[in-house]
């Protein structure tokens, strides 16, 4: 596995292997199985695999945890080599953002993401896929990927990078990656290193409502709103703080209505200092 951490070298090394086909997996390190799973999937779509680590600065809002997210290079790098990953990319900031003054991110060129950006996530954390889909667009440039994989557990950030390709004319093929769990059932995150042993064991709790509120979809239920309110009163007498429980349209993100088969449940809900995400996708 080779390791770069220019722009220079990586090209040079995707130019001595122009005839393969490159499966890309951007991801920002701290790596867990489920990382590792995106890594398998791009494998089987890929003769070479660059995997990313890359804590973007674009898409962290003033108050978030940039200055803390862990840099865990070398063990990422262990986690990669065992399952067969051919290249990482570990760039400075300079790299990516090559005018950056060390002060002023802002004099940045920045993609403007459509409105599904605007909601969940985009409503609590203004600018966040602004600097998502400023960042992976930069790396495609950079990879030239053929195929790129991405997690569902970032549900509205793959639609964000779906209409990224779609509409910036990228030829590159995305493939979803099913999330990963703990075996209480805790979609795997790198934020979730920030728990408490007894967060941790309550964590569960959130895709307990989702799967809940997947039964009561499938049961007949479709007043929504009424669905949303109560999962989200449960969760808040359980300790969480709401950020938002919804239920939406798979892909664009809009709001179901009496007639719609397919659905995604979304949830953002802070336990102690920790944002955990989560989704279920529910279709009849
Ligand atoms: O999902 C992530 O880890 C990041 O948002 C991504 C896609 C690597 C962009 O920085």
């Amino acid at each position: 596995m080779q390791l770069f951490h220019t722009l220079r070298e990586l090209r040079a090394f995707l130019d001595s292997r122009s005839d393969q086909r490159v499966g890309f997996v951007p991801t920002m390190g701290n790596l867990h199985a489920g990382h590792c799973q995106l890594v398998t999937l791009a494998k089987s779509h890929a003769d070479l695999v660059v995997v990313s680590i890359f804590v973007n600065p674009l898409q962290f809002g003033a108050n978030e945890d940039f200055g803390s997210y862990p840099r865990t290079l070398e063990s990422d790098c262990e986690k990669l080599q065992s399952v067969g990953a051919d290249v990482v990319f570990a760039p400075a900031v300079e790299e990516i953002y090559p005018d950056f003054d060390g002060r002023d991110l802002h004099q940045q060129i920045v993609i403007q993401p459509p409105p599904l950006a605007d909601d969940l996530c985009g409503a609590s954390r203004p600018g966040h896929f602004a600097g998502v889909a400023t960042v992976v667009a930069k790396l495609f440039n950079m990879v030239k990927p053929q195929v790129a994989v991405f997690g569902k557990k970032d549900y509205q950030q793959l639609m964000v990078i779906r209409a990224l390709v779609r509409q910036l004319n990228f030829d590159i093929e995305i493939i979803a990656g099913d999330t990963v769990r703990e075996p209480s059932g805790l979609a795997m995150s790198s934020r979730n290193g920030y728990l408490t042993a007894a967060e941790k064991s309550q964590a569960s709790q959130l895709q307990q409502q989702l799967l809940s509120m997947k039964n009561a979809l499938l049961g007949g239920r479709r007043d929504y709103a009424e669905l949303c309110e109560q999962a989200s009163l449960q969760l808040k007498q359980q300790g969480w703080q709401v950020d938002y429980v919804e239920i939406r349209r798979q892909h664009a993100l809009t709001l179901p209505n009496a007639q719609t088969r397919d659905w995604v449940i979304l949830a953002a809900a802070r336990l102690g200092k920790t944002r955990l995400i989560d989704n279920c996708e529910v279709s009849m």
